[in-house]
């Protein structure tokens, strides 16, 4: 089963998106976490990148969808998560060329309805793992020993350049310019299921959870 993953900056798309990912096995796709990949080891999309992620507006439609149909390739028969991808119509367009070549079809696209005051509270909180990657809060979810990692131990912990209150405002306005639109071209498809992200984490896993066994 494929699914989207649906919702501006901050919205838990990553947090829901890793619980699937231990409980059913299935696999996530994160356009962020490739590009901050590519930034990591310096490539030509990593340097091609990195100043427009810390702008807060959008990489270009051609190397997410790129990155999309590469990591589709690796992931054989297990259900895929998208997450952060697709973010406009062209995307959303490729996405469906990309599964079509491949067999596949998107099930269902979850889309976390949020409060944006709240996002940012969220965001400016948010910290992971340095090692691992797995992801605390400040406020909604510490290490349960102080400066260790619940996962694998790890000390070190990291905050994303993109994490301040300006590029977070920016990276809101373009879901408003560019992502918003593309709900309809979901929901006319019957596909689109929207879930009140401002509900406990626990409690946003479970209406997800409802959604791909019902
Ligand atoms: P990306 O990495 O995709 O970032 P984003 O969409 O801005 O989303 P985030 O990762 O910030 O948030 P999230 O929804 O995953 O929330 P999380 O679970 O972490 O993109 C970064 C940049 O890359 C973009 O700005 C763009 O430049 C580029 N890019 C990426 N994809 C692209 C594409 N397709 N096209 C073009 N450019 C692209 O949760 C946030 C915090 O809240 C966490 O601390 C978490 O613990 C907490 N939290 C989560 N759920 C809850 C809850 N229910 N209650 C309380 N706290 C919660």
């Amino acid at each position: 089963m494929d699914i989207i993953l649906l919702g501006p900056p901050g919205a838990g798309k990553g947090t829901q998106a890793e619980r699937l990912v231990t409980n059913r096995g299935m696999v996530q796709l994160s356009t962020g976490d490739m590009l901050r990949a590519a930034v990591a080891e310096g490539s030509a999309v990593g340097r091609e990148a990195k100043a427009v992620m810390d702008s807060g507006a959008l990489v270009s439609d051609a190397i997410v969808s790129a990155l999309i149909g590469e990591n589709l390739d690796r992931i054989e028969t297990r259900g895929a998560i998208f997450d952060g991808f697709p973010r406009t119509l062209p995307q959303a367009e490729a996405l469906d060329l990309l599964l079509a070549e491949r067999g596949r079809k998107l099930a269902h696209v979850i889309e976390l309805e949020v409060d944006e005051e709240a996002l940012v509270e969220r965001i400016g909180g948010r910290f992971s793992c340095g090692t691992c990657g797995a992801p605390y809060h400040d406020r909604f979810k510490l290490p349960k020993v102080d400066d260790q990692c619940d996962v694998c131990g790890g000390h070190a912990f990291r905050r994303r350049d993109d994490d301040n209150e300006q590029t977070v405002r920016r990276r809101l306005a373009e879901y408003h310019a560019k992502t918003q639109p593309i709900l309809p071209f979901y929901a006319e498809r019957g596909i689109l299921r929207p879930v009140d992200g401002m509900a406990s984490v626990e409690t946003v896993a479970a209406a997800i959870d409802s959604i791909l066994d019902g």
